[in-house]
Order: structure tokens, then sequence, then C-alpha cells
């Protein structure tokens, strides 16, 4: 494979850049990472691989479309994985206009970069559950009806139309995942998991949105990865959108005592603060298509946040150096307020 990987920097990128190089070497005969490098991107994520014969890393901007379009030539890409996204539903809330740029407009890019390109064979779109909005019981299949709630996942949505239509209209080869909420190494620490784990061991409060009974469906970046090299085995290029979950809800107050349980922190921690505005109660997925073609989850939540927790133990000077400058002011403007409202 010739493979452009976008948002490569950041944490689902920089986990299945490492995964490429590492297990699925034979596949890789050029693997080409793109970064804008926003404040969720970090070069030091992929610095180690600098020197690798197979890897290039291109600081750029997906929505460059005709940088985009020269490097897909350039390199001869025949596959395209898009990770390339502004991700955090909260920052969505707050400004919208950069989620309709990267997460549409930059889509729209690519594709266009790689529609009639000699040779090419798979647009593989990353998504999220978010598409579908809250599930109040049971679990989204594919064909649930697109219901998004906040901006990021208006967006979201928006770009999976754009994949299906450039595969209908144009024939440009394409398939489209939908995974739910992913843990592990290399989450920016505004996610719930990374932020409640740093803020643990900082002895920092936890901001527990609302009263915690929000259902997310938690599944190992590791897993998602492994899937999406699956669904590139598949051959697929009509658009078929995928469904990726380990069946794993768990309401936020579990995770919140476990990760006190793991950093030996005591609930005292805990603040519950104003929810998040248009807060969806309950993702679940089904994921029942996928796994029909063979793929699995292969770790458990337990075993998985608690090698995430040693993760964050081990790599302090990676998150004091995430959480420093930009994000101290992130923080006091999404969480200042609320914390001196809040409840314990
Ligand atoms: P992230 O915010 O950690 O990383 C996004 C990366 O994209 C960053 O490195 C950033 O610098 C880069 N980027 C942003 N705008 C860009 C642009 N215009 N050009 C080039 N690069 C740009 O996000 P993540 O959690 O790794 O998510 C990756 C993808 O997976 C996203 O598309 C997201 O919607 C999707 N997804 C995430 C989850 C999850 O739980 N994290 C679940 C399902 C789907
Ligand atoms: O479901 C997939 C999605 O998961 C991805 O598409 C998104 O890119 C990713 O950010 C994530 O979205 P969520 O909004 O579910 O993730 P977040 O970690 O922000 O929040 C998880 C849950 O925890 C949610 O119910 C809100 C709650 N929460 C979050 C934060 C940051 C809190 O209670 N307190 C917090 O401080």
């Amino acid at each position: 494979m010739r493979l452009l990987v976008t948002g490569a920097a950041g944490f689902i990128g920089t986990n299945f850049v490492r995964q490429a190089l590492g297990s699925r070497r034979e596949r890789v005969g050029r693997l080409v990472a793109v970064d804008v490098l926003t404040y969720a991107g970090n070069y030091a994520n992929l610095a180690d691989l600098d020197g690798d014969p197979v890897f290039r890393f291109v600081k750029a901007d997906i929505a460059d479309a005709p940088a985009m379009a020269a490097l897909v030539r350039e390199e001869r890409i025949d596959t395209l994985v898009n990770f390339a996204a502004e991700s955090h539903v909260d920052r969505s809330i707050e400004d919208a206009a950069p989620f309709l740029r990267t997460n549409v407009h930059g889509t729209i890019a690519l594709l266009e970069a790689v529609r009639g390109l000699a040779g090419f064979r798979c647009f593989l779109h990353v998504s999220t559950d978010e598409v579908y909005g809250t599930i109040p019981t049971g679990r989204a299949t594919e064909d649930a009806p697109l219901r998004p709630s906040s901006p990021y996942a208006a967006s979201k949505a928006a770009a999976d139309g754009f994949v299906q239509a450039y595969a209908t209209t144009y024939g440009v080869p394409a398939a489209i995942t939908r995974c739910s909420n992913n843990y592990g190494p290399y989450q920016f620490p505004e996610k719930l998991i990374p932020l409640f784990v740093t803020n643990a061991f900082a002895g920092e409060p936890l901001p527990l949105y609302g009263d915690g009974m929000q259902v997310r469906d938690w599944i190992h970046v590791a897993d998602h990865c492994e899937a999406l090299w699956h669904v590139l085995g598949l051959g697929v290029t009509d658009a078929p959108v995928f469904n990726v979950s380990a069946h794993n809800e768990t309401p936020n107050r579990e995770v919140t005592t476990a990760i006190l349980r793991l950093t030996g922190r005591g609930a005292d921690l805990v603040r519950h603060v104003t929810d998040r505005p248009g807060h969806d109660r309950r993702y679940a997925l089904d994921a029942s298509r996928l796994r029909a073609t063979g793929w699995t989850s292969r770790r458990a939540f337990a075993d998985g946040l608690a090698e995430t927790v040693a993760w964050y133990r081990d790599h302090r000077a990676w998150w004091d150096d995430v959480k420093s400058g930009a994000y101290r002011d992130y923080y006091e403007r999404m969480y200042g307020a609320r914390l001196r409202t809040a409840t314990s």
C-alpha cells in the first residue's frame, strides 16, 4: 500500500501510524503522514519514526486542495485514511467554524484530490457514532437515521454524506467507519478519560457533567485501528458504512470511579458541574455488520483502562507539556466558572 494518513499526529492517527509501521509493516510500501498540527496535533508523537525509509511527515492543511492534489500525485497514493478533524464536542459548541472548515471542506478537498486518480483503491473515512445522536434504548445500526446533536456531529454527518456522494457520482472508491468512544495512549487531555486520569494524578478536581449518568460505548484505540485495517482488507469501494464498537456501554460515573481506583484517589475529587448543552444521553452501536466479516474487538475495558492509566503515569512529561500554555486558557474558559459553582 501507498498510504496517506491525515490527522496522523492526533490521538487515533498516532496509534494507527505506529501500528502501520509496527505489526502491519508488511502491508505498507509508503506511509505519508499529513497533519497541520493544531492544538490537538503533536509531532513529538511521531518524531522517533523520522528516518524510517517508508515514512514521511508533511505539515499541511487538508483543506488546502492544491497541496493535497499535488501530494497524492507526487507520492502515487493508492489508499487514504482520513482521521484529520476538529474532534472535540465542547469546542464545537464554542465555535463551529473550524469544524465546518476542516471536517467538511477538508474532506471535500481530499475527495477532489483522489477523484479520477489512476490506481487509487480506497478512501477510508473515519467517522463517529455521534452522527446517530442519542440512542435511548437498543443499539444503532448503520441504517439508523442521522440526528446529530452538536456542531461537531453535524460536521461529521455532512462529511459522511460527501464521501457517499463522491462514491456514487464520481466512482471514488470509499468506505466509511463509525466508531464509538476511543481511549488509550496519546489522547489529548480534553477528553473524559485522559482529562480525569491526569487531573487525578495531579490531585485536581474531576468535572463531571450533570448527573454523570450519560452512557458512552468505550473501545480501545488499538481495537479501532485493527478494525480499520480489517475494512481496508475487505476491498469494498461503494462507500458502505461499518459501525465499530466493543459493545461496552458504561455510564460516566462508573468510568470515573474506575479511574479514581486506578489512580489511588478518593471520590472527594469529583465535582458535579453544569452540563454540556445538547448533551447526548446515551450512545450504543450495533457492530454486527463488521463482526459478520470476521472482525472482533480483543481488549476488555477493565484491562485496557488499567493499561491506559499506567501509560499516563509513565508519560507525565508528555501530558505536562500538552497541558501547558494555551491549554491553561482553554481549561479556565471551559471549567473555571463551572468549577467555582460546582457541587461535590
Ligand atoms: P484528535 O483531535 O486527537 O486529532 C485530530 C488531528 O487532526 C490532530 O492531529 C490535528 O492537528 C489534525 N488536524 C486538524 N485539522 C486539520 C487540518 N485542517 N489539516 C490537517 N490536519 C488537521 O482526534 P482523534 O480523537 O484522533 O480523532 C481522529 C478521527 O477519528 C476524527 O475524524 C474523529 O472524528 C474520529 N473519531 C474519534 C473518536 C474518538 O473517540 N476520539 C471516535 C470516533 C471517531
Ligand atoms: O462517540 C465518539 C466521539 O467520542 C468522537 O466522535 C469524538 O471525537 C470524541 O471526542 C468523543 O466525544 P464525547 O463527547 O463522547 O467525548 P468526551 O470525552 O468529550 O466526553 C465523554 C463523556 O464524558 C460525555 O458524556 C461528556 C462527559 N464529560 C466530558 C468531559 C470532557 C464530562 O462529564 N466531563 C468532562 O470534563
